[in-house]
């Protein structure tokens, strides 16, 4: 199994970087890198740094980090670099094309991961010396940007940002828009079942966001005036928190730069405090999605729901509680962990991408977070069934999390050989 992982990651980089699948995501994304760097980081260390290295040299000169960097054409993709045309942006890269969109930080605690792998840990600290600072830049800009209230919470503008692309959680941000009817051709799903996808009418509302955001050159405070989508989402603020605290840990290894130190400390206490306070359903016993728009909690309990433990942000007793949320909707004798959307709602979905499936990334963060909170029943539970996922389907993009189709020949959901599957499960596998 681990040499079935490394044969896809070195199947899947090219000349310095790594492509999350063969034809449905030809270039580089954001958070997908970091999850890579990861898996390399075992057995091919030069390349986990490259991996990093080259995302952030794809980083704008306001700090903004996008979430594809188009590093060659490919015509299995849409939306293309010509239809983001994020050099409408003033600071936008010069050296590459990309999106003018973002995606959970993974950055931070990416960088620690590798530290911590590293056999020879003088030879990684000099490499995070030499990135660590770009990284803490990313995080001045989101807070000094995407922090509206002040209150220690970034918003993300678009779901894609979000990396849970068409979670139904959307669903009621999309009912307060009425986008166009786009015309285009999407490839998507020439490549993979249109059952697993999202529909053409999402597709609008994903178009229709990037076309307001690109009317006003991707001025973060124009979006934040006009987008109808304006959402602090747990999953990501939760990235952003665990990877301030990485960083802290990391500067302090390098010696030095106490006002950074200061300033990751500052945030990570506030945002810590306001998630607990604003993004917290005691109803739902889980934390939720916040629409800025619309003043409200978005109640739905998703895997996202779970991620502050990574993070460390609930209290020993709301940890608890997270458990037993989990245990009950989503932890079902019959159920692989960790749906990503709540198996005893309605608008769950066991194939279609986001709204329901198991992903491999998920389960790692929440994996090592009820690990660290001394869970070890249920963060076992978590890592056995990733790994028994993906024994019995191989490295897919996602899974269906019901265990009834698993007994007969079986195939995973979305694109195969996918490069953040093999990478975590490697590192599961080597701990
Ligand atoms: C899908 C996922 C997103 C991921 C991308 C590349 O769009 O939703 O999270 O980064 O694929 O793998």
């Amino acid at each position: 199994m681990k040499n079935k992982a490394k044969e896809i990651l070195l199947k899947n980089w090219r000349d310095g970087f790594t492509i999350p699948c063969d034809k449905l995501y030809p270039f580089q994304w954001l958070w997908d890198s970091g999850f890579i760097a990861i898996g390399f980081a075992h057995f091919d260390m030069p390349k986990a740094q490259k991996e990093i290295e080259t995302l952030l040299n794809a980083q704008w000169e306001n700090g903004f980090i996008p979430h594809i960097v188009f590093h060659t054409e490919s015509d299995t993709y849409f939306p293309g670099p010509e239809f983001h045309r994020a050099d409408l942006h003033p600071q936008s890269s010069a050296k590459y094309s990309s999106t003018g969109m973002t995606q959970p930080p993974v950055t931070g605690f990416v960088l620690e991961e590798i530290y911590n792998i590293a056999k020879n840990k003088a030879e990684a600290l000099k490499f995070i010396e030499s990135q660590i600072d770009k990284v803490y830049f990313n995080h001045e800009y989101f807070y000094n940007n995407r922090d509206v209230n002040n209150e220690g919470l970034v918003y993300i503008y678009h779901n894609w940002e979000s990396g849970t692309d068409n979670s139904p959680i959307w669903d009621d941000v999309w009912k307060t828009m009425n986008p166009p009817d786009y015309k285009f051709e999407r490839r998507d799903t020439s490549l993979v079942d249109a059952a697993e996808r999202p529909s053409k009418r999402e597709y609008d509302h994903y178009l229709h966001i990037i076309e307001i955001a690109k009317k006003y050159n991707y001025s973060d405070e124009k979006i934040a005036e006009n987008s109808p989508f304006l959402v602090q989402d747990p999953l990501f603020n939760s990235v952003l928190i665990k990877s301030n605290e990485s960083l802290i840990t990391l500067y302090q290894l390098l010696g030095g730069n106490q006002d950074k130190i200061d300033q990751l400390k500052h945030w990570t206490k506030k945002g810590k405090s306001t998630l607990n306070s604003k993004l917290y359903n005691e109803a739902l016993k889980a934390y939720v999605h916040y629409d800025l728009v619309n003043d409200r909690q978005i109640e739905y309990a998703s895997s996202s729901s779970f991620t502050p433990i990574f993070a460390g942000v609930p209290s020993k007793e709301r940890a608890a509680d997270l458990m037993g949320t989990m245990l009950d909707k989503f932890g079902g004798e019959e159920f692989y962990l960790c749906a990503s959307f709540d198996p005893t709602h309605k608008k769950f979905d066991p194939k279609r991408y986001w709204r329901g499936p198991v992903w491999i990334n998920l389960n790692w963060m929440l994996y090592k977070g009820f690990k660290n909170y001394g869970y070890s029943d249920l963060a076992k539970r978590i890592k056995k069934d990733s790994i028994e996922l993906v024994e019995k389907a191989g490295f897919f993009e996602y899974f269906d999390c019901r265990k009834e189709n698993y007994n007969n020949e079986v195939e995973g959901c979305g694109g195969a050989n996918f490069s953040w599957s093999a990478a975590l499960i490697l590192d599961l596998l080597n701990e």
